[in-house]
């Protein structure tokens, strides 16, 4: 498939996809949404697959955003589609049962930042800009930009970036808790598998759990919260996983963890 948006590979247990439309700077048309929407579901039904890596294709950008010229003749009915179905994708990617790492190689503007922002952890390069810009085009974010910036980074960062419309460079985005990791632009590939190999040794139910929390929590209430929590906590004795864990503690060994 030749002319597919995205290219998909494996490494071991990772999954890296990439989008590639790297004459566009990848940016997200609704054929990019649906391959994405389509490629998290395949990565969330394989259980050969431990964790997922998204990037862009090239040397210049991760995503530069929603495609301009798509949008720009759409009628409003239209847009409020298009943004639907950006939301719906990477309400996906933020749910999905294992982790996602966004491997941010250049710009993270819009779209871009947006589909960063729904990926559990990001690393990025020193030479990455990211920001959300719509506002220099009478637009504002779309795909959830507004909602996970302000939970990612509070008020004023969110308004700064989104009212003023100016890229900000990765050390910035590190201090205002956008990024997770800010590392030299010739080792993000070999950091972020290494981050991706370290979560693929985890215990798959325990990362999952760890990611249900996480999401279920930032929704509600402390005393909803810590209820789920321990459900969660329950149900983790439920798993060999746990057993194997404990024991290889005790027994001085690495684990060797199934999802089972
Ligand atoms: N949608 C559609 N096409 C885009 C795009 C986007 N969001 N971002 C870049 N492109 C295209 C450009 O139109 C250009 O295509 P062309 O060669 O056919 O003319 C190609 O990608 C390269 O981009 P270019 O602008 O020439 O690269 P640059 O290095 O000069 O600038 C950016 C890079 C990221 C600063 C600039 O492309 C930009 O501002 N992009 C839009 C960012 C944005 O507003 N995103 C939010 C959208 S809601």
């Amino acid at each position: 498939m030749s002319d597919s948006p995205l290219l998909t590979s494996d490494r071991g247990a990772v999954r890296l996809i990439t989008v590639n439309r790297p004459d566009k700077l990848n940016a997200l048309n609704l054929a990019t949404l649906d391959a994405l929407r389509e490629a998290f579901m395949a990565a969330a039904d394989d259980s050969a697959v431990r964790v997922v890596v998204l990037t862009g294709a090239g040397p210049k950008a991760f995503v530069a955003g929603a495609d301009i010229a798509q949008m720009k003749g759409l009628s409003a009915v239209e847009g409020r589609d298009f943004s639907l179905r950006g939301q719906r994708m990477m309400r996906g990617i933020e749910k999905m049962p294992k982790p996602v790492i966004a491997m941010i190689n250049g710009f993270a503007l819009g779209g871009g930042l947006e589909l960063a922002m729904s990926c559990h952890l990001r690393i990025a390069a020193d030479s990455a800009k990211l920001g959300q810009p719509e506002i220099n085009l009478g637009l504002i974010p779309g795909f959830g930009g507004s909602q996970r910036l302000l939970r990612l980074a509070g008020r004023a960062a969110t308004l700064e970036l989104c009212l003023l419309g100016a890229p900000i460079d990765a050390a910035r985005a590190q201090q205002l808790g956008i990024v997770n990791r800010v590392v030299p632009a010739a080792e993000l590939e070999t950091q972020t598998m290494q981050l991706a190999e370290q979560l693929a040794a985890a215990a798959p139910l325990a990362l999952r759990g760890v990611l249900d929390c996480i999401n279920v929590g930032g929704e509600c209430g402390i005393e909803e919260g810590l209820e789920y929590e321990s459900a969660q906590f329950g149900l983790m004795f439920a798993t060999q996983d746990m057993r194997e864990g404990t024991a290889a503690f005790l027994e001085r060994r690495k684990p060797d963890f199934t999802g089972r």
